[in-house]
């Protein structure tokens, strides 16, 4: 059967049969917020580059999560930016992400919460480890460092953990620490497939956390790269990882089919601040509807696999869907 009797336009023609054949459905349910932490009170540094995100103390990190909540957004990520750096990261478990993960629950218990684990926001260095005397990062030096993290943030009262270090072994690491010290309730969000991309630009300003030498190319993955994605995931999940990601979303939108495929696992998806700066510029500028782009490119991403999707845009967006 052909045209003219098959007639796909038949099923566009008016917004209620759209509404009856479409496939992907967007709700404030798939969304999850990232914050960024400062230690400190009434504390709010807009971030230039990232038009509506700011870095802020915990008493404003409550709000901005409750703003997020109660427009239906039910998870927030937090990443920390500590009054002191070291060469090896030791704010990373003392400020200010246990307070503020302990502030966040106690003020919403049923707000999700999780913690990015990385070292890159707390080293003086800005890689996400232990250097060796040559500047590379010392794989296996690193792990009870994010071990360490973790459990403080578990402790705290963090729902799920998410390392983003690229770290080989760092899951089952992570897993072990949290186990023998009674926190096996801990879910871990394994950022398994993260690229070394251009798109982390902004986020780095946000965080404090670019490198002071070199780039992430040592331990991140290459962005030509998709059958190693698959050992990624497969590694990351023999590990004990409960969830995945994918990092970033829009040019890695094949990846997350491809691990969609993979796993049964719930997945996820992180629409980088690099792919909201570049929106937010656009629209700043009336070169694109910022709620349709908006709207269509978390639909992409979820179409193209993920179960949720980590993005800047989460309390805006569960605004417009709910509007
Ligand atoms: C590492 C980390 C990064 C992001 C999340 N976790 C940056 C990096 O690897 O340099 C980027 C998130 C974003 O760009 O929105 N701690």
């Amino acid at each position: 059967m052909s045209f003219p009797t098959d007639r796909p336009r038949r099923l566009r023609r008016s917004e209620p049969l759209r509404a009856l054949v479409r496939e992907t459905r967007l709700d404030p349910g798939d969304f999850v917020l990232p914050l960024f932490a400062v230690s400190g009170k009434g504390v709010k540094n807009p971030v230039p580059s990232m038009p509506g995100v700011a870095q802020l103390s915990v008493d404003l990190l409550v709000e901005e999560a409750r703003a997020a909540f109660n427009a239906g957004v039910p998870a927030v990520i937090l990443f920390g930016i500590p009054q002191k750096k070291d060469p090896i990261g030791s704010s990373a478990w003392i400020e200010p992400i246990p307070a503020a993960v302990k502030a966040l629950k106690d003020a919403m218990p049923s707000l999700l919460v999780m913690a990015d684990v990385c070292m890159c926001e707390y080293t003086d260095h800005g890689h996400c480890g232990e250097l060796r005397a040559d500047g590379t990062v010392d794989n296996d030096k690193t792990l009870p460092l994010l071990g360490r993290a973790a459990r403080a943030y578990a402790e705290a009262g963090a729902d799920v953990v998410a390392p983003s270090d690229m770290m080989d072994g760092r899951v089952a690491f992570i897993r072990r620490a949290l186990d023998e010290s009674g926190l096996g309730d801990t879910a871990i969000l394994s950022y398994a497939v993260k690229y070394a991309s251009a798109f982390y630009g902004p986020f780095r300003a946000a965080a404090g956390s670019a490198p002071s030498f070199g780039d992430r190319k040592g331990y991140q993955m290459d962005p030509a790269n998709v059958r190693e994605a698959r050992r990624e995931a497969l590694l990351d999940l023999d590990e004990g990882a409960d969830m995945l990601m994918v990092k970033p979303a829009l040019p890695f939108l094949d990846v997350i089919a491809e691990v969609r495929r993979l796993t049964d696992r719930p997945l996820a998806a992180y629409n980088v601040s690099g792919e909201y700066a570049m929106l937010k510029a656009a629209a700043q500028n009336g070169w694109l509807e910022e709620r349709r782009a908006t709207l269509e490119i978390l639909t992409g991403i979820k179409r193209a696999g993920a179960d949720f999707i980590l993005s800047y845009s989460a309390t805006e967006a569960a605004r417009w869907l709910s509007a």
